[in-house]
């Protein structure tokens, strides 16, 4: 009675019907998918790494080599898959991902539930379509265990829920649990940084086509480390790699339908950039078509004390915190002196962080104003500073003797504002080298694709809220002292100059005023 492998032994008592549908099954579960075509899919499907982004063009043939991926296993009966979109009409949209897997699973005896968007294979293995449609929807999936977990466009997920899902990405189905994304060419995205050995033209070691490299967070930063690096629990980085693929390399699709070529070639220039070419730097419409980094920054000078100081402060714990420090002066331009940019800072680190920028740069705390972020505040900050139960963010700063201030947060007069300041001359310069996040962001943010007022909340956006945050706090004019008491001392009660505390910030005839 021992069945030993082989065909499943039947009961002699079942029905036709049963015994027709079992049939049925079985040819559907021996039944073949199309193979992956030769190149970058075979490539992808061949892939062993941890996270394989298969990126580049569209019709490639991206998104059906992640639902041949996702059968892969269909015959472990403990293996479950998900594909996540963007949003739910992404999934269920003519021609979307649902239609595409329509066309392909029914074939080998998989059987749909529309309702619920789910896949169940003749072997009880099931998969599933889902949506992120809100950066905190990935909460949903805490506890739960899935070996494949697929991303298709992964620059329109957060990188926060990129990561926070690849936590979640867990088996005990014997299978070693792995991720798969597919991706258009984003300039300016979290992925083109992530996949910076892949992406980035400017880098030394680059990796190739497929190349495998490995990576790990080391204080909550991206670092890629060798093959045979480990951490102090023995444990390797995660292996990752990079599929290039152009419409060019999908026979299959320019064999029955030419017309999508032409389609492609009918594009404005930007997009057939990207969607035509795969070219990961070309920006499409960035939000802030004013700024220039050859007319918006420059060296670090030396900056008078008399200035006028504040900041700005965009809060992020997981995703990176921004602080700018800035200054104003006379004529009301300003200047962003520094910035720290880090993800996964306490809030008392961060204050810390803050205390010691201001130190190097001889500002006393009280005397600079930072707008922050509205959500670190208490709701009601005065009950707040008189010991509001609870701690908010805003208080580890005000423990650390820092002048938060809750920034306005109206996003249209704020970008607005910004705008102002970038398109008059002069009047917004940022100093190279000490703030390479905000000048690597600023250009590359799109316009919100919903909203053309506002910038697109799925780009790199905090340095930019930042900078947006500390200009609607009102920057003062500075006003130049007539006599700058920095430099004099009093002598018997008599004011002179002290010549060693040569102000290197006067000008050529203030000094001749001091100086005779
Ligand atoms: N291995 C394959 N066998 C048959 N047809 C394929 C194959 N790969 C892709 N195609 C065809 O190419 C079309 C476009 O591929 P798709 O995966 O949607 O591209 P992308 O996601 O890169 O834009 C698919 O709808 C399908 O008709
Ligand atoms: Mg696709």
């Amino acid at each position: 009675l021992l069945n030993r492998g082989g065909e499943t032994s039947v009961s002699t008592h079942a029905s036709p019907a049963a015994e027709a549908l079992r049939r049925e099954r079985s040819r559907a579960a021996a039944a073949a998918l199309p193979p992956p075509q030769e190149g970058p899919q075979t490539d992808f499907y061949n892939s062993t790494a941890d996270i394989v982004v298969y990126g580049g063009a569209a019709g490639g043939g991206k998104t059906f080599g992640l639902l041949l991926e996702c059968a892969r296993h269909r015959a472990n009966p403990n293996f479950n898959f998900v594909i996540f979109r963007r949003t739910s009409p992404q999934i269920t949209a003519n021609g979307g991902l649902w239609d595409a897997s329509q066309k392909l699973y029914p074939s080998i005896g998989a059987r749909p539930n529309i309702t619920n968007l789910t896949w169940r294979f003749p072997s009880g293995a099931k998969g599933k379509m889902a949506h992120l449609q809100h950066a905190d929807t990935v909460h949903d999936w805490q506890g739960t265990e899935v070996p494949l977990i697929c991303f298709d466009e992964l620059t329109h997920f957060t990188e926060a829920q990129f990561f926070y899902l690849l936590s979640r990405n867990r088996s005990t189905s014997g299978i070693k649990p792995y991720v798969r994304a597919t991706t258009n060419p984003k300039a300016g995205s979290w992925v083109k940084k992530f996949l910076a050995p892949w992406l980035d033209k400017n880098r030394l070691d680059k990796a190739a086509h497929g190349e495998v490299r490995w990576f790990t967070r080391i204080n909550g930063e991206i670092v890629w480390v060798g093959e045979d690096w480990r951490d102090d629990e023995g444990l390797p980085g995660k292996s990752v790699t990079f599929i290039f693929s152009s419409v060019y390399d999908n026979k299959a699709l320019l064999d029955v339908d030419p017309h999508y070529l032409v389609n492609l070639k009918s594009l404005p220039e930007v997009e057939q950039a990207r969607l035509l070419r795969g070219d990961w730097d070309i920006l499409e419409g960035a939000y802030f078509s004013e700024w220039s980094e050859a007319k918006h920054t420059k060296l670090p000078d030396k900056v008078p004390a008399w200035y006028r100081f504040f900041g700005g402060l965009d809060y992020g714990k997981a995703a990176p915190f921004c602080f700018l420090l800035m200054a104003s002066d006379d004529a009301g331009n300003v200047i962003v002196l520094d910035e720290v940019y880090e993800t996964r800072l306490t809030p008392s680190e961060q204050a810390i962080k803050v205390a010691q920028v201001l130190e190097r740069h001889g500002i006393a705390p009280k005397s600079c104003p930072i707008y922050a972020d509205p959500s670190i505040f208490p709701p009601q900050e005065a009950k707040a500073r008189a010991g509001h139960p609870g701690k908010y963010i805003a208080e580890e700063y005000w423990d650390e003797g820092l002048n938060v201030i809750r920034a306005n947060n109206d996003r249209i007069n704020g970008w607005a504002r910004f705008r102002e300041y970038l398109h008059d001359p002069g009047a917004f310069t940022v100093f190279k080298g000490r703030c390479p996040n905000l000048i690597r962001t600023i250009g590359t943010v799109g316009p919100d694709p919903k909203d053309p007022e506002d910038v697109d909340t799925t780009s790199e956006d905090h340095g930019i809220d930042s900078a947006r945050y500390a200009l609607m706090g009102r920057p003062p004019r500075a006003k130049q002292p007539d006599r700058d008491p920095q430099f004099e001392i009093r002598h018997k009660g008599v004011k002179v100059i002290d010549p060693k505390r040569l102000p290197h910030a006067l000008s050529d005839d203030r000094q001749e005023e001091y100086f005779g």
